[in-house]
């Protein structure tokens, strides 16, 4: 119940009619949770807290369970009361040491044949195989397109898209917050005013540290390298340096926090660094609040993808494009595998 599944819960509310008339799909929200632990949603029998009365408390800074008539219920009633047919949503704060509560809700979920669709990166990054195997073998679906560049559909075109392509090499400048910060820096404001500013819009980090240090960038081009151009590696394979070590840019050159993962053999190079890169060139070129992807395979040439977002809402929706893919069941979603694998 943060940033981005408020933006969920005001989407779900202001779209429920097209997603019913467009896709005959509705979404009731069966259960809640905070880090005061899961409660009954708005729309489960028994539910008597309102997605109004829900968005109040957070907004005021409270726990779901201090809400008077909150139900509170465990991770496996939760479960329970989504069914076969749920999904469950994971944007919960990052926890890159052992995945948190997305991850351990993700298995519970995965084992009893509930779909999971993640904006969190941590048990992405950390467990892809495993929870892959898992939604394989339990019959659920899979989404994670909005843990790389929020709403930007970098993963689901890179999985569907670039059918039988190699990759030569991958580029982005994947957290929007380093980037703002980077910006506004240039433009002569303080980190500190910066970082509150990206707070505001909702796009850092509840600790900005992870979208400083390169992190989080590393997160996301870990996730691209695993489940797009499906390669082994791990974070620790990253060599990384945050944007405290942000070079003096020469006339004409702006920097950029950049992720990039070069295939090399078997395995595969990854580097995040700031780095001086000229105005005019494709990642110079980009706005403050702007999230870029270049990459180069050998069959689609060199693409480029590039979105502007201010808040969560991109992100949010990027969730509910999964989960609406999943309730489809369309072919074309993150999860595709093909016959026999
Ligand atoms: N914001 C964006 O634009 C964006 C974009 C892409 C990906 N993401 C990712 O999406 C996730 C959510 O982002 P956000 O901006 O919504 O973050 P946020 O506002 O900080 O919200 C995080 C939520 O996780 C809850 N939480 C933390 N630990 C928990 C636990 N152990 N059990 C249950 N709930 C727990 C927090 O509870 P409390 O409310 O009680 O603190 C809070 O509601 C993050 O992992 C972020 O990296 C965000």
């Amino acid at each position: 119940m943060g940033n981005v599944h408020r933006e969920l819960l005001g989407i779900l509310a202001r779209k429920a009619g097209g997603l019913a008339d467009r896709y005959g799909v509705t979404f009731p929200v069966v259960a809640c949770a905070d880090r005061s632990g899961f409660v009954l949603g708005p729309d489960a029998p028994g539910g008597r807290v309102s997605t109004a009365a829900m968005l109040e408390a957070k907004a005021g800074g409270r726990r779901l369970r201090e809400i008077p008539g909150a139900a509170p219920i465990s991770l496996e009633e939760a479960l329970d009361a989504a069914g076969p047919r749920g999904i469950l949503l994971d944007a919960a704060s990052m926890d890159v040491e052992t995945g948190g509560i997305g991850l351990r809700a993700a298995r519970a979920a995965l084992h009893r044949g509930v779909s999971v669709v993640f904006a969190n990166k941590s048990a992405v990054a950390l467990a892809f195989d495993e929870l892959e195997a898992l939604a394989a073998a339990n019959g659920a679906g899979l989404g994670w397109s909005a843990t790389v560049c929020g709403g930007l559909p970098v993963v689901n075109a890179g999985r569907r898209d670039l059918v039988a392509a190699d990759f030569r090499r991958l580029r982005g400048v994947f957290n929007s917050t380093s980037n703002l910060v980077l910006g506004r820096m240039a433009e002569g404001m303080s980190l500190e005013d910066a970082v509150t500013e990206a707070q505001r819009r909702g796009i850092a980090e509840t600790d900005p540290t992870n979208d400083l240090n390169g992190i989080d960038t590393a997160l996301k081009l870990l996730i691209l390298v695993r489940t797009v151009m499906r390669r082994k590696a791990s974070l620790a394979d990253v060599e990384r340096t945050g944007i405290e070590a942000a070079p003096e840019p020469a006339a004409g050159e702006v920097v950029r926090l950049v992720g990039e993962a070069v295939p090399d053999g078997d395995a595969v190079r990854m580097r995040v660094a700031p780095v001086a890169v000229p105005r005019g060139s494709f990642f110079g070129s980009i706005g403050t609040l702007d999230m870029a992807v270049e990459w180069e395979t050998d069959l689609f040439s060199t693409q480029r993808l590039v979105a502007t977002e201010g808040d969560a809402v991109p992100t949010a929706a990027a969730v509910l494009r999964d989960a609406v893919h999943i309730a489809c069941g369309t072919p074309t979603g993150p999860s595709l595998r093909i016959a026999g694998s």
